[in-house]
This record gives structure tokens, sequence and C-alpha cells, in this order.
């Protein structure tokens, strides 16, 4: 197995069917805004995730539930404007497909006009597998997502770690052999033990993209204000910060109110 980097132009689902088969793992980051998605397309991320975790971190809701069709559109929309390289996948939200097959489809067809997204990712598993394959014969590639799938956690009731008991691990497997024979081109596995992530991912020609689920998948993806920082009540044992922004923004804000202040700012030079 080759783990040479092949310098791919733009990302496509075959690129990342490619790097599962070469053994290169795949980057994924999310991004809800255009400044930011520009930011992480040219710092060399291979997938974008217009994730509903938009719902949290840029509406401040408590769940993914609240968020809208509507909103993750115009969230997409924008992603789409900054990006060159990137494959972005758009989230269906809570509400947007689990009623029935053509509900899904008809959602997905607003994501890909509307949008110029390349894909779309739904949680669950063999639930949503008529789903799944109304929208991929439709020609939309999409995603799946297992484990710890936040638009039921009123089902789960809590965040913790999920699949630790060998029905619900046996299920997970079962379900992800699913969603790769509806045609899911991949399938984030979220909060799952290392050993089940390893299993399933051995199972599946398709790549898996972890959070929470161990270094044993094709891919790995976090939260972009996570990952930079700018949310520290949220401290996940999965979480690596890369920056600690939250501070770095709050210094920057109290030295420009200090500057207004005292006068300070603007100066001769910042003046006409
Ligand atoms: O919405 C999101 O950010 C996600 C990731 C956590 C995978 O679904």
């Amino acid at each position: 197995m080759s783990t040479a980097k092949k310098n791919y132009k733009k990302v496509t689902t075959h690129s990342l069917a490619e790097m599962k088969r070469n053994g290169e793992k795949i980057a994924m980051l999310t991004a809800y805004d255009f400044t930011l998605a520009g930011l992480v397309d040219k710092g060399g991320i291979d997938v974008i995730l217009v994730g509903d975790s938009a719902s949290n971190v840029m509406a401040g809701h408590e769940t993914t539930l609240p968020i809208t069709l509507n909103q993750m559109i115009d969230h997409a929309s924008s992603v789409v404007r900054a990006v060159d390289r990137a494959l972005v996948v758009v989230d269906l939200p809570f509400g947007s497909y689990q009623g029935n097959p053509t509900e899904a489809l008809n959602s997905s067809i607003r994501i890909m006009k509307e949008t110029g997204g390349h894909s779309v990712k739904l949680e669950g598993g063999r639930t949503v597998m008529d789903s799944v394959t109304r929208i991929v014969n439709a020609g939309i590639p999409v995603m799946g997502h297992l484990g710890l799938t936040p638009q039921s956690i009123y089902q789960f009731g809590t965040y913790t770690v999920r699949a630790k008991e060998d029905e619900e691990a046996k299920r997970l497997k079962e379900d992800a052999l699913a969603l790769q024979a509806a045609g899911c081109f991949a399938i984030v596995l979220e909060k799952i033990p290392a050993h089940l992530a390893k299993v399933v991912s051995e199972s599946l020609h398709i790549p898996t993209i972890g959070i929470g689920a161990g270094p044993d998948v094709d891919g790995q993806v976090l939260v972009l204000h996570d990952m930079l920082g700018m949310n520290t009540d949220f401290s996940p044992r999965f979480l690596r910060r890369y920056l600690n922004l939250s501070e770095s923004i709050q210094g920057a804000v109290s030295s420009y109110v200090g500057d207004v202040k005292s006068k300070d700012f603007p100066s001769e030079d910042e003046s006409y």
C-alpha cells in the first residue's frame, strides 16, 4: 500500500475512494461562512462539511435540531463561493429528510441547486437507506453518519460514547454495510470505541471519517471553531486545539477598546 500523497487539484468523491485505497488519510473540517471557508480551503483541507453544527456554533442553539433547510442553504452557498479545491458536503438538517425518500430527495435537490455544494450528508442507518438510494439515484453523492448522531440527542439522552455494548456495536456494523450498499460514498463515525471504528473501516471499501472514533479510520473531522479554540466551554477528550483564538480575539478587542477610550486610535497616520 502506497502512502505517497497525491496532489488533487480538486477533491471529488473519487479522490476520497482513491485516498482510502492508497492509505492516505482524509482531512475534513466544518465551515459555515465565506471568509473562514476560504482560509480552510487554502490550508489544504480535503473536505469541508457545512455541518448542522452551525445551529450550535453560529446560532447559539443548544442542539442541532432548530436549524432550517433555508439556513443551511445560506451557509452552504457562502462556503461554496469561497472554495476552489475541497469537496463540499452539506448536512441535511433535522426535519428535512426523515419524513420519506421523496422529502429527502427534494431537500437534497434544493441544496445542490441553490448552493452549488457537491454532496449531502444525513444521519442514520437502515432507517434512512431508502432515502439514500433515492438521492444517489438522482446523481447526488451522499455521506452517511453513524454512532452519536446529534439529531437524535433526545432519544439518546446524553452525548456520551455510543455502541459500547455488543448489541449496538453489531447494529452499527450492519448499518455501515447497509449505507455502503445503498450507495454512500463515505460515512462519518462519531464518538464510538476506537476498536469498533477500526473493524467497521476494515469492513468497508468506502472511506470512514471519524470524530472521537480513534486513529484507525480513513479520515478525521473536527468542528472548525472547536479546533481553533474559539469555544473554551467545550473540551471533549477527542478535541485537539490548534489555536487559542478566543484569548487572541478577546485580547485584540480589549486593546482596541483601550485605544479608542484613550484616544490613541486613530492616529494622524490613520486619518485623512
Ligand atoms: O454538523 C457537524 O459538524 C457534524 C460533524 C460533527 C461530523 O456532523
